[in-house]
């Protein structure tokens, strides 16, 4: 969790910015010695792809808004959060209030 509003740096689309809710999917490899080291990159895929789709199901049940965005700056996330070699950044997800219909 970062103590200030990274929003324009998770992504390169406009609404990221405008977007109330942002999440980072980033994979530590530090956390999974028990996985071959040639398979931990699609495990860490699978789960951050199993828990977007658990948001896309909360954000459609609760009327908002979401997208899974892997058209991000990997390194200028893992520089503004801090993050170690051991520590990947997988995909950001945006999550908001759906546009108004005019
Ligand atoms: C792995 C993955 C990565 C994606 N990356 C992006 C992205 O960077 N930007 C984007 O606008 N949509 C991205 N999408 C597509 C959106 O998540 C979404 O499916 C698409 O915008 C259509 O949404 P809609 O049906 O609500 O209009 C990605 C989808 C997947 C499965």
């Amino acid at each position: 969790m970062a103590a200030s509003d990274l929003r324009r740096v998770t992504g390169y689309q406009d609404f990221v910015d405008e977007a109330p809710l942002d999440l980072v999917y980033v994979a530590d490899y530090t956390r999974m010695n028990r996985v071959p080291v040639g398979q931990r990159e699609s495990y860490a895929s699978v789960a951050a792809g199993a828990i977007s789709q658990n948001v896309y199901l909360f954000a459609a049940s609760n009327g908002l808004a979401t997208v899974i965005r892997a058209w991000i700056d990997r390194a200028a996330i893992a520089d503004a959060l801090g993050l170690t070699h051991d520590q990947q950044v997988l995909l950001s997800q945006t999550v908001g209030y759906p546009k108004k219909s005019t």
